[in-house]
């Protein structure tokens, strides 16, 4: 199997959402119908092709919450399905279509790629703190752990109280537990 250039991979990387280049389609594709200023269709006074209104929808009170997708009300009516005002009406946006909205509103949700992009403030990943999990030695001990990684064997896992890693025999744990160390191990 040929592996990508190393540059290729750096530009997926760096260039994330841009609004012309991934948002716009997708807004005209599935909501121009109903929300247009050119198709003289304001539903629920919402326009998506006029970047002037559109604009004014974009900030910490109104539909797209710049960095927050989850307090975004334009966000959660597309991706819930379920949300008695899901957007649009009788269709579903396609999964890869939600990231790349998830992912614009993540970064701030500028309309001009020269707009500076934010920190993803949110779902963030913690790199030196793995997340706390719950482990049970062979004798029915409970341990509280974060899995660190597998060397063979032995599952390293790191204290939360100490922050200090500690290797621990897989065989000196449940069958669960075990179980977990290899599931953890899987990128
Ligand atoms: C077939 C027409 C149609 C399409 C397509 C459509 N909408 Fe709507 N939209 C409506 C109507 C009608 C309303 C107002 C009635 C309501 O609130 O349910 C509305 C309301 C809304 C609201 C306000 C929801 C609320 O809680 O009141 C938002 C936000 C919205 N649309 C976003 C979108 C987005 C984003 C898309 C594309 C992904 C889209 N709409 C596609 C017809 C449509």
């Amino acid at each position: 199997m040929k592996t990508l250039p190393a540059f290729l991979f750096l530009l997926s990387v760096a260039s994330a959402a841009d609004f012309k280049k991934d948002i716009q389609p997708i807004l005209a594709k599935h909501c121009y119908e109903c929300h247009s200023e050119k198709a003289g269709k304001k539903k629920a006074g919402y326009v998506f092709d006029d970047l002037e209104t559109l604009k004014l929808d974009i900030n910490p009170k109104g539909a797209i919450v710049p960095g927050n997708p989850a307090e975004s009300h334009l966000f959660v009516v597309v991706a819930d399905a379920n949300h008695e005002a899901h957007m649009p009406p009788k269709d579903n946006l396609s999964s890869a279509e939600i990231e790349k909205m998830r992912e614009w509103i993540t970064e701030g949700a500028a309309l001009t790629a020269d707009a500076p992009k934010m920190k993803p403030t949110v779902g963030a990943p913690k790199k030196d703190l793995p997340p706390i999990m719950s482990w049970v030695n062979f004798e029915g001990k409970k341990i509280k752990a974060g899995f660190v990684r597998l060397e063979g064997d032995t599952v390293i896992l790191r204290m939360p109280a100490t922050a200090q890693e500690v290797a621990y025999p897989m065989d000196k744990l449940d069958a669960a537990s075990q179980q977990q160390a290899r599931e953890s191990a899987e990128p």
